[in-house]
């Protein structure tokens, strides 16, 4: 039914709230809200790059997502009152390029790498974070393409980000699933006119505004019954 299935990577295939267990250390009682917080404000970082320049070329205002994300982590310190060192700070942006993926992940790839499906990453990451996180879980055979939006300098949900994808397969937007666990990414790859499978993972209530995801589960495994 699908050509080619793409995938958010942070919090879809690798597992970026394992991060809190990290910042546990270093911050006892605070590890997981520093890692949500951290994670909204990355987000956050990414909509103002893109939304004070969304220009076709690209925003003059654009830093690499590695850049964005050592940012955001340096302001929920400081919000959090956190003593945050160069070493550690240095160390959780390691673990940050070695994210391990969930175990739901692996035998979901092998099952579409079975139906001959195409599959890659669309992710907000950047190229080089992309490279490292899939060699280090020995993904690189998986996936025809890691598509980092680097290429457009914009970040999701620019509609020009979600369109590297045909650009990439020369496909039509209804040959793609569009797979992300989070739904304003569903909601970014709806309105560009993807079909979408969002994976629930944290039990969530949708977003109220925005369209619908087309199909949806609690993670991969639910994804190959559509398939
Ligand atoms: C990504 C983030 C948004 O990988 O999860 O694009």
């Amino acid at each position: 039914m699908y050509k080619i299935i793409a995938f958010d990577a942070f919090g879809t295939i690798f597992d970026v709230y394992s991060i809190g267990k990290l910042a546990e250390e270093f911050f006892p009682n605070q590890g997981q809200s520093l890692s949500i917080m951290w994670r909204d404000r990355q987000i956050e970082y990414t909509r103002l790059v893109s939304m004070a320049d969304p220009i076709e070329g690209g925003s003059r205002h654009y830093v690499s997502f590695w850049e964005v994300t050592i940012q955001a982590l340096r302001y929920c310190c400081r919000r959090l009152g956190l003593a945050l060192t160069p070493e550690i700070e240095n160390r959780l942006m390691d673990q940050y390029a070695q994210l391990e993926i969930f175990s739901d992940v692996l035998p979901c790839l092998q099952a579409i790498q079975q139906q001959k499906i195409q599959t890659a990453i669309l992710s907000n990451g950047s190229q080089a974070m992309l490279n490292t996180v899939v060699e280090r879980n020995h993904l690189s055979s998986y996936f025809e393409q890691l598509i980092s939006v680097d290429e457009v300098r914009h970040f999701k949900v620019m509609p020009m980000t979600y369109e590297l994808i045909l650009k990439k397969f020369e496909c039509q937007k209804k040959d793609v699933l569009f797979v992300s666990c989070n739904a304003w990414d569903i909601i970014g790859a709806a309105w560009f006119g993807l079909p979408t499978f969002w994976v629930n993972r944290h039990q969530l209530p949708y977003e109220t505004i925005g369209l619908p995801p087309t199909y949806q589960g609690s993670d991969l495994a639910d994804l190959l019954q559509y398939l």
